[in-house]
């Protein structure tokens, strides 16, 4: 609780602005934070407590300030456990999301299409998610303060924030998927054996991220709205193989519809 406060005190030196509205972003999406205004940019290694996000496409920082009116923090890059971070570092930003007043957020990532259907550049709102990582954040002695000892995940990614989701892509002519969200370690990408399995068990699209930032978000009573940019197939659909770089090319060419979807979306939220 002491560590939360004390980046809570250190942002809130930073701003004046009081965002209600948290958004992660995910690999090639940190764009979306430069359409913040009035932006006060905070690097994660000056946060208390905070660590490094090391990948290439993650830039590092939390911006405060205003999107579409709407007073919002957004991390622009996050952490994975794959990056031998614990998953308390990887989940602390949510934390401190809650603690300086936020009520909603919104996750966003790059995942490989498992469903057949997918193509590279398809927006999918996350349904639901499979927790594939056999970890949770919230395994040790639960802090009643800041949630319950065993939260419901029956509404993960809110109903609600769906269907403004999808009223918002109907008006933009922006094509939507919905599907389930599988969550695994990485950082090795699946085996085609893997996808199978995957899809069998009602996956629709694959990523190392997500998961455990909304399981401390539904512990903390944040309400959730997902979305996938699928970045590539999945491993075994096509004869080629995947890289860092198609996923970051992917996220590079629906930069502006992503960011034009997310931003109405957030104008309403
Ligand atoms: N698998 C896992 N994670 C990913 C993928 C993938 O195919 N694409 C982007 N993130």
């Amino acid at each position: 609780m002491n560590a939360i406060e004390q980046a809570k005190s250190f942002i809130e030196a930073k701003t004046g602005i009081k965002p209600e509205i948290g958004l992660v972003l995910g690999s090639g999406l940190g764009v979306l934070a430069e359409e913040v205004e009035q932006a006060v940019a905070i690097p994660y290694e000056q946060i208390p407590h905070f660590t490094k996000s090391t990948v290439e496409g993650h830039k590092g920082q939390l911006v405060i300030g205003t999107l579409r009116g709407k007073a919002v923090v957004v991390m622009q890059g996050r952490f994975h456990y794959y990056e031998g971070h614990s998953l308390e570092a990887v989940t602390f930003p949510i934390r401190v999301m809650k603690a300086i007043g936020v009520s909603k957020i919104v996750v966003t990532n790059a995942a490989g299409g498992i469903n057949f259907d997918y193509r590279p550049g398809d927006l999918m709102l996350i349904a639901d998610h499979i927790n594939f990582t056999f970890r949770n954040p919230l395994i040790g002695p639960n802090d009643d303060s800041l949630g319950v000892r065993f939260p419901d995940m029956s509404e993960a990614y809110s109903k609600r924030l769906r269907a403004l989701a999808k009223e918002v892509a109907a008006e933009l002519k922006i094509p939507l998927r919905e599907g389930v969200y599988v969550g695994l370690l990485g950082p090795s990408y699946e085996t085609p054996a893997e996808i199978r399995m995957l899809r069998t068990l009602g996956g629709d699209a694959v990523g190392m991220s997500t998961v455990p930032e909304v399981i401390v978000a539904r512990h903390a009573g944040l309400e959730v709205l997902g979305i996938s940019c699928i970045s590539n197939v999945a491993a075994g659909i096509l004869e080629q193989p995947l890289s860092h770089e198609e996923v970051i090319e992917t996220t590079e060419r629906v930069k502006s519809t992503f960011l034009s979807l997310v931003q109405e979306i957030v104008g309403r939220m």
